[in-house]
């Protein structure tokens, strides 16, 4: 196993002969959840293809788990804003549904209906426990039109996870649910952190890599426990976009208030660094997040350590 979930290694990206990313590197471990903020238009979602698979980039390396990304692939999985479910089946059987393309046949069916009936167990059991970790363990028989916008999106998340992924990306995925949904969906996402903050406490690999694109801040701040900002302006536009922000951000556990002005100082830095064209050309002064590695993890255990115990 590598150390790094992705590593994106000097990657330039052109549309013709229009410059969209410029000289992108980025390391993340197994167990972050980071967040992508950046003017629209400015490249997000051109950079997440192509860690898919689907869009090569014009130049430059990504690896997941260390293997080179040729094409879509098992290490990574992703969530659209709007993802479609099949409608004829239920939220279990579309969370179960990539497993039984991966394990199952036609051919096994037919000629060993006794195996394919345990796997058909099996992966409903998966599908289940899955539906139970995204807050759906009650609406395993549900339909998607029987489902509310934030449901769906629960299930496509399921769906991306099950696969065992090295990484799932998030390409804006609450933009399109009301704020009570949203703040449903970013409680979810910092339980999964606290599931990787279990396992590797317990020397297991933690399951939930991510990385999300959104264009709220706060969010951004909220959910992750590093943020990177892309943006133009470091050469004004003219060779594409590049990391200019990426620094460790305070973790909040499920049970915290959501406090955004504990965070007011950096929701302001990084809207400057990344959304002001007259605010910063020195592309490197806020990417700081492996010399500042060490605060994270005093971060992270002051959280565990504040966590409430049984006998509180
Ligand atoms: N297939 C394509 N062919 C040519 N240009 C493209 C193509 N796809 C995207 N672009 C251009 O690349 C640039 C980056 O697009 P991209 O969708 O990656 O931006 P984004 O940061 O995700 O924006 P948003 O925040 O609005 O989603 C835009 O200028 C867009 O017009
Ligand atoms: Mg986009």
């Amino acid at each position: 196993m590598s150390k790094y979930a992705l590593e994106i290694k000097s990657l330039n990206h052109t549309f013709g002969s229009y410059p969209i990313l410029n000289d992108i590197d980025l390391q993340v471990l197994p167990g972050q959840i980071v967040a992508m903020v950046g003017p629209s238009g400015c490249g997000k979602s051109t950079l997440l293809k192509a860690i898919l698979g689907t869009h090569p980039p014009t130049s430059g390396e990504i690896l997941t788990d260390g293997l080179p990304v040729q094409g879509p692939n098992r290490n990574v999985g992703i969530v659209y804003q709007n993802y479609a479910l099949y409608d004829f089946l239920t939220a279990e059987q579309n969370v179960s549904f990539g497993l039984k393309l991966d394990e199952t046949s036609f051919l096994m069916r037919v000629l060993a209906i006794r195996k394919y009936l345990a796997k058909r167990k099996e992966h409903q059991a998966k599908a289940a426990d899955f539906l139970h970790r995204v807050g759906l363990g009650n609406a395993c028989g549900k339909y998607p039109n029987e489902m509310s916008g934030g449901m769906k999106q629960r299930v496509a998340v399921a769906q991306a996870f099950i696969m065992r992924p090295k990484i799932v990306l998030l390409d804006e995925p609450f933009g399109a649910l009301d704020e009570a949904m949203r703040e449903d969906l970013q409680i979810m996402l910092l339980k999964f952190y606290q599931e990787n903050l279990l396992a590797k406490k317990e020397g297991r690999v933690p399951q939930y890599t991510i990385l999300m694109v959104t264009h709220e801040l706060n969010e951004a701040i909220y959910v992750a426990d590093r943020v990177i900002g892309l943006s133009r302006f470091h050469t004004d536009g003219d060779r594409g976009a590049t990391i200019v922000y990426d620094r460790p951000c305070p973790v909040f556990s499920p049970e915290d208030p959501r406090d955004f002005s504990k965070f007011i100082e950096q929701r302001d830095e990084l809207r400057k660094a990344v959304f002001d064209d007259k605010y910063i050309k020195d592309r490197d002064k806020y990417v700081t997040f492996w010399k500042e590695l060490s605060s994270l993890a005093n971060n992270v255990a002051a959280i565990e350590s504040a966590q409430p115990t049984d006998t509180e």
